[in-house]
């Protein structure tokens, strides 16, 4: 059997990129990391990525704003670079730009994202403070992390393949609530990438 090909895509920490390093080294994750790509150059993601010995690009979206071309354009050279590596699943673990068609026509049913939030709420990208002042104003209890499919521009939606509850407590702050959600992340991330690996495809 051959072992799937994971391209991960970071903007920032990569504490996500680790626990899916540490899951291959371990044997946990079945799988081969042929490349991590960020946005930023400064992203630590591409520091932890050189430091195990995984190839690394930068992929910056300014060069293309700078010359005025179309956000499509940086999405399909985004899809070519990545058609060296050919890559079965790719994985948005804190990618900070939404894909449109110019790339994910090159991936269906095979883009993976990470959101630090349950179906249906507090979709972008302050989704841990939101849960917060939710929860301070009483309207709920909890928040979660999901693990998602990208069919299309649609921000933190699309077929879910994982999720897992975070309950808020009550001396809660950012810091702490999002301490907890990144280690459930770690984990949800990284067992869902092993069915996905295992099944071959996505399940329905
Ligand atoms: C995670 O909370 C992920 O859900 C969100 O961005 C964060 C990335 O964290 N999309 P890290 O870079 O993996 O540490």
């Amino acid at each position: 059997m051959t072992i799937p090909t994971l391209a991960i895509l970071v903007s920032g920490s990569g504490s996500n990129l680790q626990a899916i390093i540490d899951a291959v080294e371990s044997g946990r994750l079945k799988a081969h990391i042929a490349v991590v790509v960020s946005n930023r150059k400064a992203a630590y993601g591409l520091e932890r990525a050189e430091a195990a010995g995984i190839p690394t690009r930068y992929h910056p979206l300014k060069p293309y704003r700078d010359a005025g071309k179309e956000r499509s354009e940086y999405d399909a050279d985004l899809a070519t670079l990545l058609a060296e590596y050919s890559p079965d699943w790719v994985v948005l673990a804190g990618w900070m730009h939404i894909f449109s068609d110019a790339f994910l026509q090159h991936y269906p049913q095979r883009v993976v994202n990470l959101h630090p939030a349950l179906p249906g709420q507090f979709p972008g990208a302050h989704a841990i403070d939101d849960a917060l002042a939710a929860y301070e104003r009483g309207e709920v209890d909890h928040t979660g992390v999901m693990v998602h499919l990208v069919p299309d521009e649609r921000v933190d939606e699309g077929p879910v393949l994982a999720t897992r509850t975070v309950p808020i407590l009550p001396d809660d702050t950012h810091d702490t609530l999002a301490a907890r959600i990144h280690a459930v992340e770690h984990d949800l991330l990284v067992a869902t990438l092993s069915q996905l690996t295992e099944s071959g495809r996505a399940q329905e």
